[in-house]
């Protein structure tokens, strides 16, 4: 069955947008993954970025004590995080590049070009139990980059796909790199989740994409909640991805 990962970030950038440099404030990402994990979720994925512009990290904290299901820690590969992962203790790092200007993750990892210290945080990471994926552009070098790396995991990146949904050669060229970067990754023994930009239009079409496992999705379910509320927003996403071919 494809799993479906909550990313719960949009949450909190509804509160800062309000309650910026307070210890409190509403919407509560907490109560948003518990309700989201009640209506199935297989687990929650939360962005701590090194500007704190949307989870803080009292956020993360009360994240590990209270989900049931798994914690997906995405972050940039610094000290700072990496160090702070190793406290915390996620089932999951998803390490993924951060530039401050933009509004969310624009593009894959450059794993070709960080080889040793994604392999450095990646044994630091594995040692402590934690398991590692590199959110990376679909792209054949960048997976086998991940493999010499030993992630466990890539996350294949569904930006440009979702970007180039509506045109259909574009579309089809999206759909073809992701297919050959699943392929890959599955034969040389490492997981294949994908992610970013994903909504209820577009998620069936990636349905040709083979050995998926989990697909993170964020803003198109924490949208639709603010009209039919978070636990049908959950529902009718994990419906659809259902029909993922097993
Ligand atoms: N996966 C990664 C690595 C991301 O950075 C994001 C966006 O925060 C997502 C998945 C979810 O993307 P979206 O909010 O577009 O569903």
């Amino acid at each position: 069955m494809l799993k479906l990962g909550v990313n719960i970030d949009h949450v909190a950038t509804l509160r800062q947008a309000r309650y910026a440099g307070r210890d409190r404030g509403e919407p509560d990402p907490i109560e948003a993954a518990l309700i989201c994990e009640a209506a199935g979720a297989h687990g929650i994925t939360a962005h701590l970025r090194e500007d704190r512009r949307h989870l803080q990290d009292r956020d993360l904290w009360k994240l590990r004590e209270s989900i049931k299901t798994r914690l997906n820690f995405e972050m940039a590969n610094t000290e700072e995080m990496v160090s702070l992962a190793l406290q915390l203790k996620p089932d999951v790092v998803c390490l993924v590049p951060e530039h401050r200007r933009e509004v969310t993750t624009e593009g894959g990892l450059d794993a070709v070009g960080q080889l040793t210290i994604l392999t450095t945080s990646r044994q630091r990471l594995n040692d402590a139990g934690i398991e590692v994926s590199l959110f990376i552009d679909p792209d054949l070098a960048q997976v086998q980059a991940s493999s010499q790396i030993g992630a466990q995991f890539v996350e294949l990146h569904t930006g440009a796909y979702g970007e180039q949904f509506h045109r259909k050669k574009e579309r089809q060229d999206e759909l073809h790199r992701l297919i050959e970067a699943s392929r890959r990754a599955h034969e040389l023994g490492v997981g294949v989740n994908a992610g970013h930009g994903l909504n209820t239009q577009n998620v069936a079409g990636l349905f040709q994409v083979p050995h998926l496992i989990e697909l993170n999705i964020g803003h198109t379910i924490i949208s639709r909640a603010l009209t039919v509320g978070l636990a049908t927003a959950v529902h009718e996403m994990l419906s659809l991805m259902g029909k993922y071919p097993t």
